[in-house]
């Protein structure tokens, strides 16, 4: 079985997929940690219910980004892990942790990449006035939301929509993509040639 960890920063949802879908024995692998910059995120106690262990490497507590760039290296080692899940994650991670999990790193974007990378990707696709939009899972590479990409849903945007409406329905379609994304990972079924991720 497959070693996965996650990195989130807020309520965790993506993550209780995962969770979900290992503990139905959906996804051949184990859950090693979650690793989270904020102290505060709803994902710390869904991670202690599931008796996860849980690293909180508060971003505020460091004087600069390089510091708490190598306290999350150190954290993230620790876990040991095949994969590192970015459940909702929402900083940019440094060259050195991305080059460190290049190839077993995941991230999972709520609009149909490369259109609106970077945050509040929903009030973007709402403010563009695009009529279909979703979510993306990627592999994590040097660029912000650029990396090969492993899962994509779409979701048609309503005429009534905002931007809270709009990203309840991507997230249903999230809670999907992303296990599928890991499951596949952990059966060893993804082969990237490039940019082009094939499952096999
Ligand atoms: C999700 O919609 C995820 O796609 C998004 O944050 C939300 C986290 O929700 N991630 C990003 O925008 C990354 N730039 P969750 O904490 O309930 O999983």
């Amino acid at each position: 079985k497959k070693r996965i960890a996650f990195l989130a920063s807020g309520r965790g949802s993506n993550f209780q997929a995962v969770i979900d879908a290992i503990a139905a024995g959906t996804i051949p692998g184990i859950c090693v940690g979650l690793v989270t910059d904020n102290p505060g995120a709803y994902a710390i106690e869904r991670a202690k219910s599931a008796g996860i262990p849980v690293t909180v490497v508060d971003y505020a507590r460091f004087p600069a980004k390089a510091a708490y760039e190598e306290a999350l290296l150190s954290a993230m080692r620790a876990c040991r892990a095949d994969l590192f899940v970015l459940a909702g994650y929402m900083r940019i991670l440094g060259f050195g942790i991305v080059r460190e999990f290049s190839g077993r790193m995941m991230n999972i974007h709520p609009a149909l990449l490369p259109a609106f990378s970077g945050l509040h990707a929903q009030r973007q696709a709402i403010e563009y006035g695009v009529k279909v939009a979703g979510c993306t899972v990627h592999l994590v590479d040097e660029g912000m939301d650029t990396g090969p990409i492993v899962v994509q849903r779409c979701v048609p945007v309503l005429p009534d929509d905002d931007e809270t409406t709009l990203a309840d329905r991507i997230l249903a379609e999230e809670h999907e993509a992303l296990p599928l994304a890991v499951k596949l990972f952990c059966e060893g079924r993804l082969e990237a040639d490039g940019r082009r991720v094939r499952v096999r």
